[in-house]
């Protein structure tokens, strides 16, 4: 039977979690043990967690009747470790390192997989201290299940609310299964990802928006799923999680060299935003500005097209599955269909670029996934949830 270690902490959506520990125990048969901390047991008693887990509950770093159960054992003691709900508090311990309790110290101990549920008042979640904190935890490879918006406890309205306990213990269900599979294991993944760099001269270059986020988040996916990933990145603001193998590539010529040294590969997802342009000759010296000229021109020439490469590539060596992204402002899926054609992709994932808000930078998306036969449209998702879901997808092709 597979385990969880579950840390209750402070909110009141602790009261979902007795729902969960039930759903986990008899739609997953997933055993569960739990941790609550002194802010987790005004919400909850130690009484109900026991009743529904069927074990003791802990709660105590310097309990000299659970010496057999130090913190060490106890976080390995599961597969994975679950906060839930998880407060913007244990949130900023855990992304600063902090461990001063029971709760703080198993997550800084545990060598399993550590899923949080946050929970908490909209202003707090959108604060940029949890902001921060959660990104720079999702880039350690923990796994956030995202909160939903509605109505809060607190009476205010908004993102905070602790998702629901069916899609936590699915999630967990998910992760569980894939610690052990690994659907993807012996397949080699090249991603590319983030912002090219052309150089007009030694300071200034001609770049986007792109801000790597969805990349990263494939290849975390793809990771996670057992596959062999190299990230191929542009310019990016994401601190690449612990374990990615990334290898740094600015201009559109680099990316494309740097993609093709990774060749043969089995899967190859373009999530970069590539320049289709480049200077036909780098300025040694920074271009003045003359006195009375008010215009300058400069030279482009086509950069190639590095999906479109590997997409065309004879198929002894073409990737096995060729994956493209089009960010569209109009006819998005006549745009992102012709692309599919043209750039001989398997699937396009397209999005628009204003949903109303600009996708570039954004944690969420919303995208219509296109295939050879198949047209979806996907509801809006965090980047996270679109690069789980387009992984299962293909672990489905592989599996064919
Ligand atoms: O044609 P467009 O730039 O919209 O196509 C987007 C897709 O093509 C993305 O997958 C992007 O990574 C890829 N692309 C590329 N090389 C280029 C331009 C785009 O690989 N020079």
């Amino acid at each position: 039977m597979k385990k969880v270690l579950l840390i209750i902490s402070g909110g009141i959506a602790a009261y979902k979690s007795l729902e969960l520990i039930r759903l986990l125990k008899q739609s997953y048969q997933i055993s569960v043990r739990c941790v609550l901390t002194e802010a987790g047991s005004h919400f909850v008693t130690p009484l109900s967690l026991t009743a529904l887990s069927g074990d003791r509950v802990f709660s105590d770093l310097f309990s000299p009747t659970d010496e057999q159960f130090g913190h060490i054992q106890l976080s390995r003691s599961a597969d994975l470790v679950v906060v839930a709900p998880a407060t913007a508090d244990i949130i900023a311990k855990l992304a600063a390192g902090l461990a001063n309790d029971l709760a703080s110290t198993l997550l800084l101990a545990t060598d399993k997989p550590v899923v949080l549920a946050p929970s908490m008042n909209v202003k707090m979640w959108e604060h940029p201290a949890t902001q921060d904190n959660i990104i720079r935890l999702s880039s350690r490879g923990t796994h956030i299940i995202q909160p939903e918006e509605g109505d809060l406890a607190c009476g205010e309205q908004g993102a905070g609310r602790m998702a629901g306990p069916e899609v936590i213990a699915a999630e967990i269900n998910r992760l569980i299964v894939g610690i052990n599979l690994k659907p993807l294991k012996g397949l080699k993944a090249i991603i590319t990802t983030g912002a090219t760099q052309e150089m007009i001269d030694p300071v200034r270059y001609i770049s986007n928006h792109s801000s790597g986020r969805q990349g990263y988040s494939i290849a975390e996916s793809l990771a996670f799923a057992g596959a062999d990933v190299t990230v191929v990145s542009g310019k990016t603001n994401v601190i690449p999680p612990n374990g990615l193998k990334v290898v740094h590539a600015l201009s559109a010529i680099d990316m494309l060299q740097a993609c093709e040294k990774l060749l043969p590969a089995d899967i190859f997802v373009g999530a970069a935003a590539v320049a289709d342009w480049r200077l036909d000759k780098i300025l040694s010296q920074k271009i003045k500005k003359t006195a009375g000229t008010d215009k300058l021109q400069l030279n482009l020439v086509k950069n190639p097209d590095i999906i479109s490469v590997i997409g065309h590539l004879r198929d002894t060596i073409r990737p096995k599955l060729v994956v493209g992204f089009a960010a569209e402002t109009d006819d998005l899926v006549s745009n992102a269909s012709r692309k599919r054609l043209e750039k001989n992709c398997n699937w396009v994932v397209a999005n628009f670029v204003y949903q109303p808000e600009n996708v570039f930078d954004n944690t969420h998306n919303t995208v219509t996934f296109i295939t050879e036969k198949a047209t979806e449209s996907w509801p809006r998702m965090n980047k996270k949830q679109v690069a789980d879901r387009l992984v299962a997808r293909i672990v489905e092709f592989f599996k064919k």
